[in-house]
């Protein structure tokens, strides 16, 4: 069989109705290994690796998402509108806008604020509101009593050229900034599909603190219990 879609090399039915999603591609490769029974990878177009297996014996996919929202619109619209993916769980990390937050926190994202255009062209100037699927936010968070539940802001770009806007998004009550959660869920909720990121504080953006790549691992092992928790709970 052929493949359906032209970013994700994978046949019809290739894919689980639930999709975690880091942005790394070797992330979910490590996720496949090291949670996944029977793994088989579907995908390594452009080297967004992406896999199916099983979780106490339930299928689960992990597809790489790559950096930004322009990318994750694209795999995540491929996995809804193609695969008929019913649920994605974004893993991934975050920079800590709130001395609330230390290195290493979780964050479940119940919704992502941007200074990105995308949906400013979608919605011709109108500002939505890009929420997390409530019935997966509430199961994360009982996943996880320990994490942070509240705001983030989707930043189109990694090196900040105006840091004071993002002291504003703080001031406002938004916990961390990442790059992808905002595109994700204003595509779920157009395909009528349930999302939700969860993500771990890699470095803190008040402080200066950065986390090292054996913390980054083990954290993002407790990312993953949570993610596959709230998704098949
Ligand atoms: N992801 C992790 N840290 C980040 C930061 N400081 N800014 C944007 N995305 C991030």
């Amino acid at each position: 069989m052929a493949p359906v879609s032209t970013h994700i090399g994978a046949e019809a039915g290739a894919i689980a109705p639930l999709v975690l999603m880091p942005g790394d591609p070797l992330r979910a490769r490590w996720i496949a290994e090291t949670f996944l029974d029977d793994a088989t990878c579907y995908s390594e177009v452009r080297g967004m690796l992406g896999y199916t297996g099983t979780w106490q014996g339930r299928p689960v996919s992990v597809q790489g998402s790559g950096m930004g929202q322009p990318s994750m619109a694209i795999y995540v619209n491929e996995l809804f509108r193609d695969y008929d993916v019913q649920s994605v769980i974004r893993v991934g990390s975050c920079g800590a806008l709130s001395e609330r937050l230390a290195l290493r926190d979780l964050v479940i994202a119940s919704g992502a604020c941007t200074d990105s255009s995308m949906n400013r062209i979608t919605f011709e100037g109108l500002d939505y509101a890009p929420v997390a699927d409530f019935g997966l936010l509430r199961a994360a968070a009982d996943a996880a009593p320990e994490a942070h539940v509240g705001l983030i802001l989707s930043a189109d770009s990694f090196y900040a050229t105006r840091p004071e806007l993002t002291t504003r998004m703080a001031e406002h009550g938004v916990l961390a900034i990442e790059m992808e959660a905002s595109a994700l869920y204003t595509i779920a909720a157009r395909h009528g599909r349930r999302a939700l990121a969860v993500c771990t504080v890699s470095d803190h953006i008040v402080t200066g603190e950065e986390t090292t790549a054996a913390e980054r691992e083990q954290t993002f092992g407790r990312m993953v219990e949570v993610a596959l928790t709230a998704g098949l709970g």
